[in-house]
């Protein structure tokens, strides 16, 4: 089994309810992953990431190697049948075998380019080591999706929601670097399993990939958007139809207390106080940042669990 996306979960509140129970009783599975081990290679930065994963694995009883690949390992070459004379090192080929060697899951973080959407598309390293590897992949955010995160994310709405189909929206906010839509088109897909009255809602120009949102509702201005929202989920990304490009930094669209009203707020981490999201939105009580950043382990508990119990 491998978890790359969000079409992975076969069912949603089931793995949502399991990942609750998780969390009630998170070291009732010590013994199922002894002498299991999860690699977790890192591509780019992290820190919920990264922790939340290794507690999971610990959780687990599964023993947990790390590397920074990014900065520490060989540039890897992907292309079939390359002349290897320019700056790459090592080819895909060996290295995820080598890596498959010395574990039982490797778990993947890859960002986007944002150059080359195609490449990005194609989800070129995660792919590469499902190709290679022929063990279980785990995605800790790829060019187009971050499905860990959004499973949290669905264990933190459904702890804290008070009505049956509450109002969720996803609302876009500055930022001044170029930011992937990988949180957001998971968020987007998980938000599709889900009874929620869902509203997008973002500056024009940066409409995510339309074969992501089909579907969904796109509301252009923000404060008809935010109306009686029981979530809103803030994040910003680049330009999807200008690809990777930075269109408006508008600071009318940084989320305050003020706009949430009496809704909720979440935004995956890092954020950029007072460029994306006001100091007295992150520090109100409304806030759910920290305990969408704790439900990262058990949601990646749940998948390695399951992970586990098929090897
Ligand atoms: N939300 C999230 O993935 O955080 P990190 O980038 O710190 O891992």
């Amino acid at each position: 089994m491998n978890y790359l996306s969000i079409k992975d979960i076969d069912h949603l509140a089931s793995w949502v309810d399991q990942a609750r129970k998780l969390k009630s009783a998170p070291m009732e599975n010590k013994a199922l992953g002894k002498g299991k081990t999860l690699c977790l290679l890192f591509f780019n930065n992290s820190l919920r990431t990264r922790l939340s994963t290794q507690k999971a694995a610990m959780n687990l009883g599964i023993e947990v190697m790390v590397m920074n690949f990014g900065s520490e390992g060989w540039a890897l070459e992907y292309g079939d049948g390359t002349i290897m004379d320019q700056g790459n090192s090592e080819h895909i080929k060996e290295a995820a075998r080598v890596v498959t060697q010395f574990c039982d899951i490797v778990a993947i973080r890859a960002f986007a380019t944002l150059t080359h959407k195609e490449k990005d598309e194609a989800e070129l390293v995660l792919n590469a080591f499902v190709k290679y590897a022929g063990i279980p992949v785990l995605n800790m955010e790829s060019s187009v999706g971050h499905p860990l995160q959004a499973l949290a994310d669905a264990i933190t709405i459904a702890e804290q929601k008070t009505k049956a189909r509450p109002k969720i929206v996803l609302t876009w906010a500055p930022h001044p670097r170029a930011l992937p839509h990988a949180v957001a088109n998971s968020f987007v897909e998980m938000m599709k399993l889900q009874d929620v009255d869902f509203v997008i809602t973002h500056p024009k120009g940066y409409e995510l990939n339309p074969v992501i949102t089909m579907e969904a509702k796109i509301e252009y201005d923000q404060e008809k958007a935010l109306r009686n929202a029981d979530f809103v989920y803030v994040k910003n990304w680049s330009s999807y139809s200008d690809y990777g490009k930075i269109l408006n930094q508008d600071s009318d669209w940084m989320m305050t207390k003020k706009k949430l009203g009496p809704a909720k707020l979440m935004h995956c981490l890092p954020v950029r106080r007072n460029v994306v999201v006001s100091d007295d939105a992150l520090d109100s009580d409304q806030s759910l940042v920290i305990e969408q950043a704790n439900n990262r382990t058990y949601a990646a508990q749940l998948v390695l669990k399951k992970i586990i119990e098929q090897l």
